[in-house]
């Protein structure tokens, strides 16, 4: 099955990303022909910062490198290495009604978010639509929050499929990521724009640090306390092991456990998986040219895909190019 997905360089990772996201990621490339990219080209919505925008997008790649991503198994590049992209957005936006991108709950609460209303920022979903169809890919692992983009994705393909009498694009389908909706610091979503984070890569104090500060209620220490409504219970079931859940659980059943030995618990379970990660992570980046390497040559192998399709698409709309300007 061939596997698609990206993640924008918009911001330090965190571990919402990490268990909403990268996790299965890097679990699919056992089994699967992956395709992750960093979509930089999207991240241009909110980043209009050269040198900001250079490091973000590495720091992606050497989160997902330092988590196990295998560049032996699966292909992590940049978007913008794969121009062809925007070629096909701009077809599939020939094939799109306004109305269907005016329906995008994501664009609405980004204009909410008070992110600058642009026609990039309007026509993301057209956009992530050619990064998905330019691979003809079977499956697109995702969040909650990007399923209505998929989604449209399919109907874009449909579309033009339609238009142009063809069965030239595959329609995707989605393969919604497990832990759903990873809770932040405040029980809210845990998302950049909201400062709620317990970001991947800070140093283990930090961590600690923001952990200790997870909003709890103030029931007394020898009361019995309800995991169900508990943030630092709700963070843990995602990592603990199911022994570590049930005993916890118990703990706060009973009484006698502070919130304070429960963030501990949490931070234990939390270094687990993201201390070795943090030292592979360090070891990366004393290697740039190793992760150049890794980005141009899976590059590489996706434009040999997205040319492909992209003769194809150009075919079935009557756009030859001319043999001496055919890109390849
Ligand atoms: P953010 O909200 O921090 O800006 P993004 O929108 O860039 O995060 O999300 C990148 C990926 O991580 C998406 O696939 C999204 O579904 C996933 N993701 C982000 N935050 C969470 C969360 N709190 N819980 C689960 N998945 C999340
Ligand atoms: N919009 C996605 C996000 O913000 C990132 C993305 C861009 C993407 N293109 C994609 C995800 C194609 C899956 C498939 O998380």
């Amino acid at each position: 099955m061939r596997v698609l997905s990206g993640v924008q360089s918009n911001g330090k990772l965190h571990l919402g990303n990490y268990l909403g996201a990268m996790k299965q990621h890097i679990h699919l490339q056992r089994d699967n022909e992956c395709f992750y990219f960093i979509a930089n080209y999207h991240s241009l919505t909110t980043i209009q910062d050269a040198t900001l925008l250079r490091q973000l997008t590495c720091d992606v790649a050497l989160d997902y490198l330092a988590f196990g991503l295998d560049p032996d198994k699966a292909n992590l590049f940049r978007q913008s290495d794969i121009p062809e992209v925007a070629e096909l957005a701009w077809i599939l936006s020939t094939v799109t009604g306004k109305g269907l991108l005016e329906r995008a709950t994501s664009y609405k609460d980004k204009i909410a978010k008070e992110i600058a209303p642009s026609m990039g920022l309007f026509c993301y979903p057209v956009l992530m639509a050619a990064d998905i169809l330019i691979y003809k890919s079977d499956v697109v692992p995702v969040g909650k929050d990007q399923t209505q983009h998929v989604e449209m994705a399919a109907d874009m393909a449909g579309h033009f499929n339609h238009a142009f009498n063809c069965e030239v694009l595959k329609i995707p389908q989605i393969r919604l990521n497990q832990a759903h909706v990873v809770p932040g610091l405040d029980g809210q979503k845990m998302s950049k724009s909201y400062g709620n984070t317990i970001n991947l890569f800070d140093p283990p104090k930090k961590v600690r640090k923001q952990i200790m500060g997870i909003k709890t209620d103030s029931t007394p220490v020898q009361d019995p306390k309800n995991p169900e409504t508990c943030n630092v219970f709700a963070i843990y079931k995602l990592l603990a092991t199911s022994d570590e859940v049930e005993q916890l659980e118990q703990a706060y059943r009973r009484g006698g456990l502070g919130y304070g030995e429960a963030k501990q618990q949490l931070f234990d379970v939390v270094e687990r998986e993201l201390g070795p990660a943090r030292d592979k992570r360090e070891q990366l980046e004393a290697d740039p040219d190793y992760v150049e390497d890794v980005l141009t040559t899976a590059a590489h192998r996706a434009r040999a895909v997205a040319g492909k399709v992209m003769a194809e698409v150009r075919e079935v709309c009557g756009l030859l190019v001319g043999k001496e300007t055919h890109r390849g």
